[in-house]
Formats: C-alpha cells, sequence, structure tokens
C-alpha cells in the first residue's frame, strides 16, 4: 500500500487480517514511527485492534523504503491523496504520478498496480505511459479497483463490501485479484470487472448520485418544512420502494467530508475537460452550498431578541459521528458566523477540541456535554454520535426557554412537546 491515509492504511490492515503479508509505505517518517508504535493515526473505530494483532504476527509491515516494500510485493496499491487542485475544482493527481514516475525506477518483476484512490476518468491511461516500458515487456498491468469505504465504517465496510469492482483488460490481473478478494466476496458482495475507465467512473458517479440522493431529501426537507410534512415519513415512504432504496435519504445539514464536496467537483470538472454539461450534479453543489446558508439562518431566527447576550451549544462538530474528521463539516461555516454575532459558543465533541475553532475568542470547547449545554439558549445538535440521542435537556440546560436544533432528527417532536420543550428539527 503506498500511501498510509485513511485509504491505504485501513485497506493494508484490513488485508493483512485476511493472511496477506501487507507493506504499508509513507514518506512521512513521523506517521510511520507512529505506526511502528502501535499509535493509529486516524480515528476509525476497530482499526488499532486489527492493526496491533496483524502487526504482532509480523504480516504488517510500516516503511519508508519503497524499494523494499516493491521487491516484496506482487500487488501495488497506490492509495496517496487526490486533493482539491487550489484555485480550481480538478483532482491534483501529482502526488499520483510522483509514485508513479519512482515506480519506474524500481518495478523489476511482474507487478500489478492498482490506484485505490479515487482518480479521473483515464488516470490509468496516464500511468501506463509513464510505465510503458514495463508494459511492453508484460512486467505489469495497471488497474483500477476504486475503495467505497465510509470514515466510521471502515472496517465493516472492507469485510462486507456491496460490491468490488476492477478495471482491467487482463486475464491474469483479474485472477490475481479475485484470489485476493476471495474471503470477502464469498459472502453476498458482487465482484465485477469493468474496463478501466469503467472503474474510475464508477467511484465518481458513485459518489455524485450519493451526494445527489442526500440533497434530493434536503430539498424535500426544506418543502416539508413549509407544509407541515416530517420528512422522515418521506424518507421511509420513497426508500421503501427498492428502486430508490432506503439509505442515503436522511435529511440533514450539508453533506460534507473529504469525499462527495471534493468528488462532485472533480466529476464536473472532468466532464467539462470533455465537453459534456454535468448539470445535475452542478446543481447538487450548488444546492448543497446553499444549505450551509440556509441552516444558519435558521438558527439564527430561532434565537429571538438580542443576539449579543446569548449562548450557543453545538453537540458535535465533526460531519459524521464516529470520525475525528472536520473537512467540510457544516460547524465549519456555522461556528464561525456566530462566534461574531452572539456571546458566547460553546462546543462538544467525543474526539475533543478543534484547532479550526480556536483563534476565536468566544468560542470554548467544553469537556463533556453537561457543561456544554449548561445555561445554554439555543442547542444544535449538529452530529448524530450516539451519546447525544438519549439527552435529558430540562436537566441538562437547567433554564427556561431554551431551544433544540436537532439538525439530524434524533428526537421526536411529540415528546418534547409533551416535555414543552421548544424544539425544531429538519424538514419537520
Ligand atoms: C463516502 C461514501 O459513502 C463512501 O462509499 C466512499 O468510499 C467515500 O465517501 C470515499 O469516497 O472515500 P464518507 O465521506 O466517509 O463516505 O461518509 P458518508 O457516510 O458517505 O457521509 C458523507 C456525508 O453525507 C456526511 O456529511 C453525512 O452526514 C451526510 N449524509 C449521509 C446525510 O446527510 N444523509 C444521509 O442519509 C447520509
Amino acid at each position: 500500500m503506498i500511501g498510509a491515509g485513511y485509504v491505504g492504511l485501513v485497506s493494508g490492515v484490513c488485508f493483512s487480517d485476511l493472511g496477506n503479508v501487507v507493506y504499508c509505505v509513507d514518506n512521512d517518517k513521523r506517521k510511520i514511527d507512529q505506526l511502528n508504535n502501535g499509535k493509529v493515526p486516524i480515528y476509525e473505530p476497530g482499526l488499532e485492534e486489527i492493526l496491533k494483532k496483524n502487526f504482532k504476527q509480523k504480516r504488517l509491515i510500516f516503511t519508508t523504503n519503497l524499494d523494499k516494500a516493491i521487491s516484496n510485493s506482487d500487488i501495488v496499491f497506490i492509495c496517496v491523496g487526490t486533493p482539491t487542485k487550489k484555485g480550481s475544482n480538478s483532482a491534483d493527481l501529482k502526488y499520483v504520478f510522483e509514485v508513479a514516475n519512482q515506480l519506474k525506477k524500481l518495478i523489476k518483476t511482474y507487478k500489478i498496480v492498482i490506484t485505490k484512490s479515487t482518480v479521473p476518468v483515464t488516470t490509468g491511461d496516464k500511468i501506463e505511459k509513464i510505465l510503458i516500458k514495463q508494459k511492453k515487456k508484460n512486467l505489469v498491468d495497471i488497474v483500477s479497483n476504486p475503495e467505497f469505504l465510509r470514515e466510521g465504517e471502515a472496517i465493516r465496510d472492507f469485510i462486507y463490501p456491496d460490491r468490488v469492482v476492477i478495471g482491467t483488460d487482463s486475464e491474469k490481473a483479474n485472477r490475481i485479484l479475485k484470489s485476493l478478494y476471495l474471503p470477502i466476496i464469498k459472502k453476498t458482495s458482487r465482484f465485477f470487472r469493468t474496463s478501466r475507465r469503467g472503474a474510475e467512473m464508477i467511484k465518481y458517479a458513485s459518489n455524485a448520485f450519493l451526494a445527489t440522493k442526500i440533497s434530493y431529501i434536503n430539498e424535500i426537507a426544506n418543502l416539508c418544512e413549509k407544509t407541515g410534512v416530517d420528512v422522515k415519513e418521506i424518507s421511509v415512504g420513497m426508500g421503501s420502494d427498492q428502486r430508490i432504496g432506503e439509505r442515503f435519504l436522511r435529511a440533514g445539514p450539508a453533506y460534507g467530508g473529504s469525499c462527495f464536496p471534493k468528488d462532485t467537483k472533480a466529476i464536473v470538472d472532468t466532464g467539462s475537460k470533455f465537453k459534456t454539461n454535468l448539470s445535475i450534479i452542478k446543481s447538487v453543489i450548488k444546492s448543497n452550498n446553499n444549505r450551509k446558508k440556509l441552516l444558519t439562518i435558521k438558527a439564527e431566527k430561532l434565537l429571538k431578541g438580542t443576539l449579543k447576550k446569548k449562548s450557543i451549544t453545538f453537540l458535535g462538530v465533526t460531519f459524521k459521528p464516529n470520525t475525528d474528521d472536520m473537512r467540510e463539516a457544516c460547524s465549519l461555516a456555522m461556528i464561525p458566523h456566530f462566534s461574531k454575532k452572539v456571546l458566547k459558543v460553546k462546543y462538544f465533541d467525543p474526539t475533543g477540541p478543534k484547532k479550526e475553532f480556536s483563534k476565536h475568542k468566544n468560542v470554548e470547547y467544553c469537556s463533556n456535554i453537561e457543561l456544554a449545554c449548561l445555561n445554554s439558549d439555543l442547542i444544535i445538535l449538529h452530529t448524530e454520535w450516539n451519546e447525544f440521542k438519549l439527552l435529558n435537556f430540562k436537566k441538562l440546560v437547567r433554564k427556561k426557554n431554551f431551544i433544540i436544533y436537532d439538525m439530524r432528527n434524533l428526537y421526536s417532536p411529540i415528546n418534547m412537546k409533551k416535555n414543552k420543550i421548544k424544539y425544531f428539527g429538519v424538514g419537520r
């Protein structure tokens, strides 16, 4: 695995657990030292345990030595980052091509080189051009095998994938990869072989579609609010149609994370490079950006009276639960906005304080839910961590007339009404 970031580390650890010897290579020496000391640099439930077990059994090797890793491996996964290029929407492929250029010098015997990083369609063709000498001597097959892991659920998603996609025209590479994945594809998942470009496209088309599904239900939620309908009922009613499916139909704040925002932009960029207008995805990006403003305005409206005297609490600030990832979280737009307007913004997140808010004077991290909620005027349930699902708000806030804005629809509006708590959800 080249790149011991999220994708490389989770996949590497899981492949080693299936009995393979895995080299995880990274040029960040500090990260490799950390891993060799049994410390996991990312927050992913269950990862540390499996990592330690396989490290002990010497099936997992963390190293900065690419040469050694390549000469000892049959299969090479490129798992480096593909962030958005500064000043544009396109994916920055410089790390991927850097790796390909290093491989050019190191591949001496047959290897399968696989892109697991999310890369735009035709990237495999470009890697093949870099490795053309090896390709002509049949020393390499370049394959696309996208990952579909969700942060916070990555181990489960790896072991029980809905599908494994292998993009290659090589019989040999396909056979070897099928045997690599055999222990997990034996269960209920499907093993697909497609063209390499097809596999690259499946990844982007999937992420863009999921982002579309979320934005769709979010806009329906806006209409539900105006018409006195509960969007949760709509999600169930729509989702029971198998053609639609119930997953990813939860209305909430704008979608965030390191994937959907980046990948929707990148596929639109690929569209324009190939003179194709992806108008639906363009409007999804716009809708999602608007949503951050829309929810901020709504929260502000809930706080009647002088804002300067009010205290706001955020429960959860990460883009989703079971991760410490703040990338594109809605809270990054909301907290700085409110810090300028209200007396105090307090927040609690199970993954601790966030450097993103440290420069804002009146934003305070609280080390527990009780401190965060005490005397607050407005409580915003931003991330659906399990510990936020059964709270007794009256006991926690200890003041009259506080408001709950439940951006994840965790609580029952009927129960809140019974308890005489001012409660607002999303799309209900
Ligand atoms: C996403 C995809 O789900 C994975 O299949 C993919 O492998 C990954 O990107 C990637 O490309 O690496 P991830 O970004 O970890 O995974 O998180 P998701 O669980 O997909 O959530 C993304 C955002 O959508 C979050 O902000 C979440 O709160 C939001 N969301 C999700 C909703 O608002 N409603 C839903 O019903 C589902």
